[in-house]
């Protein structure tokens, strides 16, 4: 019979992530099979909001950020690709859907595209999603029919500010920057009234 893995608290989580020989599919699958962690120990990092899912920075170094989002029941992120950066994403609470699209036709000059979607997946507490990197345009949602709140661990590398979203109804794509709702525990500037826990 297959063992559960060992659930541990974000601490712990972060130090074994920061003390891994790089950060590559090699190690990283390995480590977020074996190391689920342990969801009261996010409490710190949740913040939820009606407005749209929350991003909260656990911890960030040169090498790669990780980022607690908490998602209300029916939120989704655009369509979005990170830009050859890694991706992995764990569920500790809920759960999600992922769902790629394959891009048909892109032309950088007018900033139109044409994408549709291909594979889906769910991402729960057990299963957790490394972004195709051959496939990196992709939606996630918390979808409205599990009633539920969801809180994911987005782990990136390298670090970064902006990312590429597209509109699958006007056929267009941007660039858009990314925040931060709280920074190690505390709310970013500006952040404040709506946000519940
Ligand atoms: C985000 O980082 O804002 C979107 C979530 C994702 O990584 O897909």
């Amino acid at each position: 019979m297959e063992e559960a893995a060992r659930l541990v608290g974000i601490d712990e989580f972060v130090k074994g992530l920061a003390g891994l020989p790089g950060i590559a599919p090699a190690t990283v699958n390995p480590y977020l099979a074996a190391q689920p962690v342990r969801p009261e120990t996010l409490q710190p990092y949740t913040f939820f909001s009606a407005a749209s899912y929350t991003r909260n920075l656990i911890f960030k170094n040169d090498l790669f950020e990780l980022i607690a989002i908490c998602w209300e029941i029916g939120q989704a992120s655009r369509i979005h690709n990170h830009r050859e950066q890694q991706c992995w994403m764990a569920v500790p609470i809920g759960k999600l859907k992922n769902q790629n699209y394959r891009v048909v036709e892109r032309d950088p000059a007018k900033k139109t595209c044409r994408l549709t979607a291909s594979h889906a997946c769910f991402i729960t507490p057990t299963q957790h999603l490394e972004v195709d990197q051959g496939e990196p345009v992709h939606q996630v949602l918390n979808l409205a029919e599990w009633k539920e709140r969801a809180v994911s661990l987005h782990l990136y590398s390298r670090p970064f500010s902006t990312c590429e979203v597209y509109s699958l109804e006007k056929g267009t794509y941007c660039d858009v920057p990314l925040y931060y709702t709280s920074e190690y525990g505390k709310l970013s500037a500006g952040e404040a009234a709506a946000l519940s826990r």
